[in-house]
């Protein structure tokens, strides 16, 4: 440690080791008693507490100073470690069993009353917000910032022992591919013009593989302007990295590196390599591209069986596209009408239009409005697919599949915590791999890329490109997920101009459109571009999830709460009228 001339020691780390020492602490009065006139001061530092002790009869100088401190006043004393009498060893603290009598104390700066008592877990996260500052005085915020730290630096020392390159990519850019909505930044000097915060570095670190950076990392600020939940931030963090010359399983063990070193630093290990699933079984299995594999609950389908029987309405569903997904709950049948009633409301509030049920009694017999519809043989084959046994119960919903592999995805996770089936001591990480490359947007009536369009298709779908079939071009895109939530994701690149203009062309951009938006990126690929791909992990979630936090906020020094607003600043604010005309913008908002 570099001493000062007001500090040599940091308090949580004095113990009996120290008896007798001469040390200068510095830092903040936690708690301050008095008893029988001889005043307790537990002085607290980043490292921890160290109790000080003034007795009037000792140095009634320093008696008198400390008379006058208040909680959260910082001090500086000087003065030798001395032990504390046994019988008040505490044994809370590392420093339990030193104490000093200050020969002397200055108080470097006064605190006003705090506007809420720092160890209080009752304190509402507005006012956590709004005065940060007081908040990240808590261990548990000092404890998050401290893992955030170690896993930055686990990650670098990592990446740089790979031979990556850690390379700054620049804030104020034009657009990025991410499919967010873009923060924009009104240019001064050019009229008219605006600058975008990047959604993430994509573009430019492939120019730096271009480039023949051929390894590159950045521990990265992204923007986004989405609406936000517990795992999303407007501004967020990723650990992002590219690499030249390699494939998709290259990439894959060099980031199951990382997140081995990574946890490692949080104090867990895993063990590579993980289990690589195709996206198309991670929707059947877990009806979730970030399936939570650490309880079971397994969805099913149904779909042969209702297209041989009378079930008309969910026939014609699947007829027309649609698919049928049933998922059994075991011990079930004891729900309650109400029960089941409040699970339909939580399918509906989840976009599902109906959600059938079959109650198997525990005498054998089957009970529900559907059986109506189906043969017993059907019925029977029904209850052996789902693997349903006296007791359970079944749901079922059909509609178009993304529907149907939301819906049902989602009333599996609702089962697995109320039937408390999550093994939280459990590390699941997994691949999901094998994306289609396009995803039909209902809203915008054509295919949108489901990474960005930079991704490369598989190979051995591109004539589906050019036959027009794109809901089933794969592409080789990849994400990191953990125990359900989705870490990171990435992809291998195209490093061809004529696949790119292919997928621009498949994106219903026109050659214009695609040179306007990204042209220098399509240009640079015609210069020798090396096959390239990479990733990007969600250092917010990662820490969030290794803190065992629900919220990133948490692992984030200042972040903004679920309106996009710093409370503490009171960003974002307005701007002067003076400020928006350099801008050469016009305000809704002030009247003049
Ligand atoms: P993607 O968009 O999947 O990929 O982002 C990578 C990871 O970043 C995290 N993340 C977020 N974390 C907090 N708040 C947000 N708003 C937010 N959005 C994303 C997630 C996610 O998995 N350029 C590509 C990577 C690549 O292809 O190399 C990209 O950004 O954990
Ligand atoms: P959605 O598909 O929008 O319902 O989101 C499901 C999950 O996917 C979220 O909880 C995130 O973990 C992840 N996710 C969705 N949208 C984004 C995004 N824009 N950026 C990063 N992750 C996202």
């Amino acid at each position: 440690m570099i001493t000062t001339k007001l500090k040599n020691h940091n308090c949580g780390e004095l113990n009996l080791n120290n008896l007798n020492e001469e040390v200068t602490l510095s830092g903040w009065a936690s708690t301050i008693r008095d008893l029988g006139g001889i005043l307790f001061v537990e002085l607290r530092d980043r490292t921890g507490f160290f109790q000080l002790v003034a007795n009037p009869q000792i140095n009634p100088q320093v008696h008198k100073v400390f008379e006058k401190l208040r909680s959260e006043y910082v001090i500086c004393v000087k003065g030798k470690v001395t032990r504390r009498p046994e019988e008040t060893y505490n044994e809370k603290y590392a420093t339990g069993q030193v104490e000093m009598y200050p020969e002397s104390v200055e108080i470097l700066s006064e605190a006003k009353t705090l506007p809420f008592v720092l160890d209080d877990e009752n304190v509402s996260e507005d006012v956590r917000l709004k005065y940060r500052y007081l908040d990240i005085r808590r261990e548990s915020m000092l404890h998050n910032l401290t893992l955030r730290h170690k896993i930055c630096q686990a990650a670098r020392s990592y990446l740089n022992g790979e031979d990556f390159l850690e390379v700054e990519t620049p804030i104020l850019i034009k657009t990025t591919p991410e499919g967010a909505r873009d923060y924009l930044v009104p240019s001064r000097v050019q009229e008219g013009k605006f600058y975008a915060l990047p959604q993430s570095p994509q573009i430019f670190k492939q120019l730096l593989m271009v480039g023949g950076i051929e390894r590159y990392y950045q521990i990265a600020k992204c923007f986004r302007d989405e609406d936000l939940r517990a795992d999303r931030q407007p501004e967020f963090t990723q650990i992002d990295l590219e690499m030249s010359f390699v494939e998709q399983q290259d990439v894959i063990k060099c980031v199951e590196g990382l997140i081995v070193e990574t946890f490692k630093a949080a104090g867990v290990e895993v063990k590579p390599p993980f289990i690589q699933m195709p996206w198309q079984e991670a929707m059947d299995r877990y009806g979730s591209d970030k399936p939570d594999t650490r309880f079971g609950l397994e969805l099913f389908d149904i779909g042969d069986i209702i297209l041989e029987s009378n079930f008309e309405i969910v026939k014609n569903t699947l007829q027309n596209g649609g698919i049928v997904r049933g998922i059994r709950i075991p011990g079930g049948a004891k729900f309650s009408r109400k029960d089941i009633d409040d699970i339909t409301k939580l399918a509906v509030s989840f976009g599902a239009k109906a959600l059938a049920n079959i109650i198997y009694n525990e005498d054998g017999t089957a009970k529900s409005p559907v059986l109506k519809f189906v043969t017993e043989d059907q019925a029977k084959r029904i209850q052996e697919r789902a693997q349903a046994e006296a007791g359970d119960i079944i749901f079922f919903v059909a509609d178009k599949p993304k529907l149907v592999y939301d819906i049902m995805g989602r009333l599996r996770l609702y089962f697995g915590k109320r039937l408390d089936l999550i093994d939280e001591s459990k590390h699941n990480l997994l691949w999901v791999v094998d994306f289609p490359m396009f995803e039909w947007s209902d809203e915008e009536g054509r295919f949108m890329a489901m990474h960005h369009p930079f991704t490369s298709p598989c190979l051995e779908d591109l004539d589906k490109l050019d036959s027009g079939d794109l809901g089933n071009v794969k592409s080789v895109a990849y994400d990191i997920v953990y125990n359900g939530t989705e870490l990171g994701g990435g992809s291998v690149r195209i490093h061809s101009s004529e696949v790119q203009k292919k997928i621009f062309k498949a994106l219903g951009l026109t050659e214009e459109e695609a040179v306007e938006k990204f042209g220098f990126m399509v240009n640079a690929l015609q210069y020798g571009t090396p096959p390239h791909a990479g990733l990007a992990i969600g250092l917010d979630r990662l820490v969030a999830l290794l803190c065992r936090t629900e919220s990133i906020r948490d692992v984030i020094a200042f972040p903004k709460n679920s309106g996009a607003k710093d409370l503490m600043s009171d960003a974002p604010g307005e701007a002067s009228l003076q400020q928006l005309r350099e801008l050469h913008l016009k305000s809704t908002v002030h009247k003049s």
